[in-house]
């Protein structure tokens, strides 16, 4: 019998992540999610996953507080130790984020380090701190943006944490690719969650405005990401690495 696979995601409470932790349970996996301060959303999640029949658990977790990164991976290993007899997992997706948006002469130094330590900072060190617990043959997924291909102003900041996280990502496929872990990033186009509604225009008429630029004619939905995510985390994904698959229904071709 297969070995039932585990998934740690982060910020998988609510929105792109939440989608995505839906869809690998689907695929039969179980799920360790994140949330950083709504513990509601992340219990209606988990309560999603079990209801299919698969395990799910959330923890409490702040990216970009390094500090705390350390006690984290302990209590997942702990708890999967508990319910499986192995304190490792498969699949690494860092998804969790916030945005900023600010011209370039504008942005303050704050929202930078904040950038920093949620996009960058934190990816990294949860990344290097999981690899040993990571079994062999897994995979890594970072989550990047459309803005690294496209430049709309107001985004440098985000954008540049997002442009670095697509590097780190072929270096992770090159170092760890000698254990058969792959790393690809997944950069999804506008996608309306929590994080972009303040951005988007409110009514029908205005954001089918915003879905113009599409090439498929509407603004994404988190049901447009996940799958991807899901896909990547599959034995037929197993020869896909240090890619940047965007999905973003063709914005700004
Ligand atoms: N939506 C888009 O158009 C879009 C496009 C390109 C890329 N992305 C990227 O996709 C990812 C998810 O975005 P989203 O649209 O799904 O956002 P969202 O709906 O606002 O959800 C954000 C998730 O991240 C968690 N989170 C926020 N700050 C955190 C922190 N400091 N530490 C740990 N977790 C934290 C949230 O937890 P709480 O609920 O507890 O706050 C929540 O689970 C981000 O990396 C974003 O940059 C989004």
């Amino acid at each position: 019998m297969t070995r039932t696979k585990i998934a740690v995601v982060t910020g998988g409470s609510r929105g792109l992540g939440r989608n995505m932790a839906l869809r690998l349970a689907e695929k039969g996996n179980d799920i360790i999610l994140t949330y950083n301060s709504n513990r509601t959303e992340a219990d209606k999640v988990v309560a999603a996953i079990r209801g299919m029949g698969r395990k799910a658990e959330a923890m409490q977790l702040d990216t970009a507080d390094s500090k705390g990164l350390d006690s984290f991976l302990r209590k997942v290993s702990e708890h999967l130790e508990q319910h499986t007899g192995s304190g490792k997992f498969d699949f690494l997706v860092n998804n969790a984020g916030t945005a900023a948006h600010h011209p370039i002469a504008e942005t303050p130094e704050q929202t930078i380090d904040e950038m920093y330590n949620i996009h960058l900072k934190g990816v990294f060190l949860l990344t290097e701190r999981s690899i040993p617990y990571l079994n062999d043959n897994g995979r890594i997924i970072n989550i990047s943006s459309g803005l690294t291909r496209f430049s709309l102003p107001g985004y440098a900041a985000y954008a540049s944490m997002k442009g670095a996280i697509e590097v780190f990502t072929r270096y992770l496929a090159k170092e760890l690719g000698s254990r058969g872990i792959t790393a690809n990033t997944v950069a999804p186009g506008l996608t309306e969650t929590d994080f972009t509604r303040p951005f988007l225009p409110s009514g029908e008429e205005g954001m089918k405005q915003a879905g113009s630029i599409f090439a498929l004619g509407r603004v994404g939905r988190p049901e447009d990401i996940g799958g991807v995510v899901a896909w990547l985390c599959t034995d037929d994904a197993r020869w896909v690495t240090a890619q940047r698959i965007e999905v973003s229904g063709g914005q700004l071709i």
